[in-house]
């Protein structure tokens, strides 16, 4: 069976489908694509059914990636679907717990932070209402994450 990663954030068109689109590239580059699968989830409802944000898939393609997807909303039955749950910030980290109402999942949620090895940021920031310059760094904060957490996995 292969390790199920689910990424999210806020509104499932930034972050959390850089994530996933990521992490899907570098599966491909390993040929890793039978022993790990993604999926990503907003904890709001706000852009549900949108694709990827047009600012942040610019950022990715300057990076050679191309963010695929629709946005969808987090369940419950995520975190029983999914091995690994990974929150871009403390706000969507708390929203996930929220949703785990009888805390017994709390050993499948992280900080998506928790794997980087290049950057010493604690949260993926929302670069929603900020220039080209964030959306940029989010795509190099998320390839460091998803190196760590794919170097995590396979050991
Ligand atoms: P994301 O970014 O959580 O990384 O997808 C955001 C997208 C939309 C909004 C906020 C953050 N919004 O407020 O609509």
């Amino acid at each position: 069976m292969p390790t199920k990663l689910l990424f999210v954030c806020l509104g499932n068109i930034c972050r959390s489908p850089s994530a996933e689109n990521i992490m899907n590239h570098l599966i491909a580059q390993r040929a890793l694509g039978d022993k790990i699968v993604c999926d990503s989830a907003g904890t709001s409802s706000y852009h549900v059914g949108s694709s990827p944000d047009r600012r942040m898939n610019a950022a990715a393609q300057r990076q050679g990636v191309t963010l695929v997807g629709q946005s969808r909303q987090l369940t419950a039955a995520d975190l029983e679907t999914f091995d690994l749950v990974l929150a871009m910030d403390q706000s969507n980290y708390q929203d996930i717990l929220s949703l785990d109402r009888s805390h017994r999942y709390t050993r499948k949620i992280k900080l998506m932070c928790d794997y980087c090895r290049r950057h010493s940021d604690k949260e993926v920031p929302d670069p929603y209402y900020g220039g080209e310059a964030g959306f940029d760094y989010v795509i190099d904060l998320l390839i460091d994450a998803c190196e760590g957490l794919l170097a995590e996995i396979k050991a």
